[in-house]
Formats: structure tokens, C-alpha cells, sequence
């Protein structure tokens, strides 16, 4: 049977926005999460603590982080790529962290311009700080079933970063689709990888909607018990070192989804269908949800 309850992590502010070529103001970003949150979702990945010269589109992270009015019971979380993204984050008072290491070697070197080995040598320390300061540490392993420099990547590859995340403190892992490639028998190949090193509990997926396999992967998934999914709002998203990944799987499409299985998120569906036409009309484009432009067009 399928997972009663879903918890969904909206990382639109930060995986949809870092990818946009207009910079949207702090004001606007910490609206979205303040709508975010309005509609009953209790995580949201809201900035990262990355170079801006990598990604300027985040420079503004700090600010964010203040301008956001924080609800109780909601978690927040911040991508830190190393110790000085840690360092930065850590007065913001983040709920989480999330590292991120990739499956494939050349999308290690494209994203955050090191090895996988270099990597996680890297997040050892970040992982010991982040628990110091009381931080729960979610790992997003890029590049799960495809890379785009390198193609295929095996199910092995998988249970070996993952593995590694593990042995260095990671409490959680985010397996994800970051090219939309994976199909569900794939999926479920990464996933049942990643459920050697972490528990069910401990382990989401991330899916890029690319070749719109993502919805279905979802239900792959859900198949085998996992149920914690990053979305996001509006489908927004992509990663600018994956040319051609389209936005994440959009939240609405999932809650629709999983509402029409009886399983219960705790979003309200109209008012995140209004988060995503607000974020759409700072964008100036429609959502690229379809169940949020079929609400919108009733
Ligand atoms: P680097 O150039 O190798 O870093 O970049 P460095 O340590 O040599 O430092 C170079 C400069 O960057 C220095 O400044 C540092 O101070 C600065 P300078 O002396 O030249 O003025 N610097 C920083 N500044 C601010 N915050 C920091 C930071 N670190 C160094 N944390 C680095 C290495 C990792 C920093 C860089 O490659 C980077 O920022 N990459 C981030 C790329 C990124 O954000 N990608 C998107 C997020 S991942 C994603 O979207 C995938 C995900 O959604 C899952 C999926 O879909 O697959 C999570
Ligand atoms: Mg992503």
C-alpha cells in the first residue's frame, strides 16, 4: 500500500530561482516563501550559500533569510557548498543545511568545480559544523539516473556517493533527477541504492521534469515506501550547469496527485495554485504547472 502521509520540500525559491535570468527582488522572493508557507508547506529550500559569481541570482541570500517572516513548524533550509557557504548561513539560522554531491565526475567539476572524492573531503568538516550548531544535513546527489556530459550513470555510482555521503554524517538523501531523464524501473534502481545507506525516512527524490517522467517516477517511488519529494512551485527551476533541464516537477501537479490518491501533504491546493501565479506573474510567463493553470483558467 501506498504512504498515507507525503511531505513535500518546496525548493522553488531556491532551485527554481537560481536558474532565472531575471534577477527577482529579495522583497519578491521572501513573499513567495511567505505564500509558501500560507498554503501548509512546512519545508521550504529557500537560498543558497554559493558563489555569486557561480550564481548571482542567490547573492541576495542573507537578506532573504531576514526578510522571510518564519512561521512555527516550518523548516527552512540552504544549499552550502563548503565552509564559507556554512559560515554564511549559520547567523541566518537556518533548520537545515543541504550539501550536494553529484553521481557523475564531470558534473561534480561543471557544479562545484572539484572531484566527487574532493567533495565530500570537502563536506566532511561542514556536516561536523553544521551538527555542532544543532543543523540537521540533507545530501542532494545530482545526476542519480543521467548526467548531461556523461550520459547513463550506473546504479553503482549511486550506492557508492551515497555510501560516502553517509560516512560522512549526512543525515538525509535527496536523490535526484537533475536532467529529467530517469524512467521508473531506473528510479526505483537509484532509490533502492540509496535505502542501503539510508533509512526510508531519510531518503526523498528530486525530479527534474525534463521528459515529464517526473510525476510518475514520484509514484514509482511511493511505491516503495519513500515519501518525502522536493517539488516546485510553478515547475520553476533548473540547474544552469545542466544545459537544457527544464524547471522541478511542479508542487501543484504533485499535490493534485497525491490528494487524488488519498494521501495527505497538508497543502492547501488553491493557495499554492496562487503562490505559483504570483512567482509566474513576477517572471512574466504562466505557471508551467498544468494543474495550476487548469485551476487558474476555472
Ligand atoms: P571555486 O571557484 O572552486 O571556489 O568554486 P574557491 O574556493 O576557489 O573560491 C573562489 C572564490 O569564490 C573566492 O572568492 C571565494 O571566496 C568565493 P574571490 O577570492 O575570487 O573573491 N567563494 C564563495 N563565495 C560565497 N559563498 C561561498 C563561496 N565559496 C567560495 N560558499 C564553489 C567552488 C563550490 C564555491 C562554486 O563552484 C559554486 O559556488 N558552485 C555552486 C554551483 C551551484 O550553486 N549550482 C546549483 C545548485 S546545485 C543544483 O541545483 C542541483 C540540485 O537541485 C539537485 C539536482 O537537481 O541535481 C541540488
Ligand atoms: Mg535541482
Amino acid at each position: 500500500s501506498l504512504p498515507s502521509r507525503v511531505t513535500l520540500v518546496d525548493v522553488g525559491p531556491r532551485d527554481g530561482l537560481q536558474n532565472e535570468k531575471a534577477q527577482v527582488g529579495t522583497a519578491e522572493k521572501a513573499q513567495l516563501v511567505g505564500m509558501l508557507q500560507a498554503a501548509g508547506l512546512k519545508e521550504i529550500e529557500v537560498t543558497s550559500f554559493v558563489s555569486p559569481k557561480w550564481i548571482p541570482q542567490m547573492a541576495d541570500n542573507t537578506a532573504v533569510m531576514a526578510a522571510v517572516e518564519r512561521r512555527p513548524g516550518v523548516r527552512y533550509s540552504v544549499l552550502v557548498p563548503n565552509m564559507k557557504g556554512l559560515e554564511a548561513a549559520l547567523p541566518t539560522r537556518p533548520d537545515e543545511v543541504v550539501v550536494f554531491a553529484a553521481a557523475s565526475e564531470a558534473f561534480s567539476q561543471k557544479n562545484i568545480n572539484c572531484s566527487i572524492a574532493e567533495s565530500i573531503e570537502r563536506f566532511a568538516p561542514v556536516v561536523a559544523a553544521a551538527h555542532e550548531a544543532g543543523l540537521k544535513v540533507r545530501g542532494a546527489l545530482s545526476c542519480a539516473v543521467g548526467c548531461p556530459y556523461q550520459g547513463a550513470v550506473s546504479p553503482d555510482e549511486v550506492d557508492r556517493v551515497a555510501g560516502l555521503l553517509r560516512s560522512v554524517g549526512v543525515d538525509h538523501l535527496g536523490v535526484a533527477d537533475t536532467i529529467g531523464v530517469g524512467t521508473p524501473r531506473q528510479v526505483q534502481a537509484a532509490m533502492e541504492r540509496a535505502l542501503k545507506h539510508f533509512p526510508l525516512v531519510e531518503v526523498s527524490g528530486h525530479f527534474h521534469d525534463t521528459y515529464g517522467q517526473a510525476l510518475t517516477n514520484i509514484y514509482a517511488c511511493l511505491e516503495m515506501g519513500i515519501h518525502s519529494f522536493d517539488a516546485s512551485v510553478a515547475g520553476l527551476g533548473g540547474c544552469p550547469y545542466a544545459k537544457g533541464a527544464t524547471g522541478n516537477v511542479a508542487t501543484e501537479d504533485v499535490v493534485f496527485m497525491l490528494h487524488g490518491l488519498g494521501i495527505e501533504t497538508g497543502i492547501d491546493l488553491d493557495l499554492l495554485v496562487d503562490a505559483g501565479a504570483f512567482i509566474s506573474g513576477v517572471l512574466g510567463r504562466p505557471p508551467a504547472s498544468r494543474v495550476g493553470r487548469a485551476v487558474l483558467a476555472k
